[in-house]
């Protein structure tokens, strides 16, 4: 079923699946295009200086200059991980470090998008479930748009800096006990029509967030990589990763799409669990549990929308342990990097790919990382602090025991 490009709904009112926008056609021959993008890097209009709108020829069209929000998101480096590659054997390894978007984190690439339709549909309130990010990405553009936000998040399981970015950016907190998939459920019962719904179930965040391959493709000169390794929360940020090859291939951008990989924690595994185990319906996790709290989340929303992305791409989805992620987002760190824990599940991820001999250690890989070293920086302290109490003085943690001895 089609509905009207700026129709408020949530899911189709037949079916009840989630929504997705369709690209019909784009305007220019592929490398007239992809001059133009790099042509826009030169202008001072604050659509071209934003890493999101600058591709705006795979965006939805119609809104004004004036109604577009932006903080210039977007506009992040692809850096080599050296000491990375060499702990997970491999040889050629690239990071999209998307945490250095303005308040930390990928959400602000779909944000953008999802804040200027909502203000374009007339929306005065804005609201999300979020295990954080989200929260404090909304929270940002919600501000710069004047509008009311109210966020819904899991009580005592969101990061102190990521509560303190949705407080500061003067978003209403709404606790909720349980895990996020409840305050999810919480808001979608609540939802009186009034308040302009921006997880990312919402169809405009995920055109966003398509952007960041288009900008990591552009900056490999149109090589497309081996593989594609990317964090699996809610799997809305895969599915627009997906979204983004297909269409790209689709008019002609790429011949070929990397193979997508989509690395889940272990006590939050439901995607990784179904390929295992060659399910075609995804199972929720009853009590998700990972230290990676960002996606802790057991019943994914958009898992179809992934599916299709591991298929399409002849990708696959495995996962992690909490240990694993600790100790890859440690060398991530040595690179002088440094993301949140859930990125670190992409190292971690490729790792334990290549022992097993899935995944060739001459490939060239690019691994997405979400966030921000800084956006869970209790995790670092405690997990320092536990090494030292422990007695465990390997080289590696020799500086923070120090630390904890003054
Ligand atoms: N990495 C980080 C740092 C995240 O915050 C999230 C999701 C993901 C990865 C996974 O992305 O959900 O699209 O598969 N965080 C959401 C939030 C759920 O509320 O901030 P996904």
């Amino acid at each position: 079923m089609k509905l009207a490009l700026h129709e408020r709904a949530l899911a189709c009112p037949r079916c009840g699946e989630l929504l997705e926008i369709g690209l019909v056609r784009v305007e220019g021959e592929p490398e007239q295009v992809k001059r133009r993008w790099l042509e826009r890097r030169l202008s001072s209009d604050p659509r071209d200086r934003s890493g999101v709108w600058r591709f705006r020829e795979f965006l939805p069209a119609g809104y004004e200059l004036e109604e577009t929000i932006t903080l210039g998101e977007g506009n992040v480096p692809l850096i080599a991980g050296n000491k990375s590659a060499a702990w997970a054997g491999v040889r050629d390894l690239w990071f999209k470090h998307l945490g250095w978007n303005p308040t930390g984190c990928f959400k602000d690439l779909g944000m953008t998008v999802g804040i200027t339709e909502a203000k374009h549909v007339g929306a005065k309130a804005v609201g999300c479930a979020s295990t954080g990010n989200t929260a404090a990405s909304l929270a940002a553009y919600a501000a710069r748009a004047g509008m009311e936000c109210r966020v819904y998040l899991p009580a005592g399981q969101v990061s102190h800096n990521k509560l303190a970015q949705a407080l500061d950016f003067g978003a209403r907190v709404v606790q909720i006990p349980g895990s996020f998939d409840d305050a999810l459920d919480t808001l979608l019962r609540n939802s009186d029509g009034e308040l302009y719904f921006l997880n990312s179930i919402n169809p405009f965040r995920i055109e966003g967030q398509k952007t960041a391959m288009i900008e990591m493709l552009e900056q490999f000169g149109w090589r497309v990589p081996d593989y594609l390794v990317c964090p699996g929360g809610n799997l809305g940020n895969s599915s627009a990763f997906g979204k983004a090859f297909e269409e790209l291939r689709q008019f002609g951008f790429i011949e070929k799409a990397p193979r997508m990989v989509i690395v889940q924690a272990s006590g939050a595994n439901p995607l990784a669990r179904m390929w295992r185990e060659n399910g075609q319906v995804l199972r929720p996790v009853e009590r998700p549990e990972t230290v990676a709290t960002a996606i802790r989340i057991g019943n994914p929303r958009s898992w179809k929308k992934a599916l299709h992305a591991l298929q399409f791409t002849n990708g696959m989805a495995i996962d992690v342990t909490d240990e694993e992620i600790g100790e890859a987002k440690e060398i991530i760190g040595r690179d002088g990097i440094g993301c949140e824990p859930a990125s670190a599940t992409t190292l971690a991820g490729i790792r334990k790919l290549v022992r097993a001999g899935q995944m060739e250690p001459d490939a060239r890989i690019a691994a997405v990382l979400t966030g921000h070293a800084l956006k869970d920086t209790d995790y670092i302290i405690k997990r320092f602090q536990k090494r030292a109490e422990s007695g465990q003085q390997t080289e590696r943690s020799s500086s923070a025991v120090e630390m904890h001895a003054h």
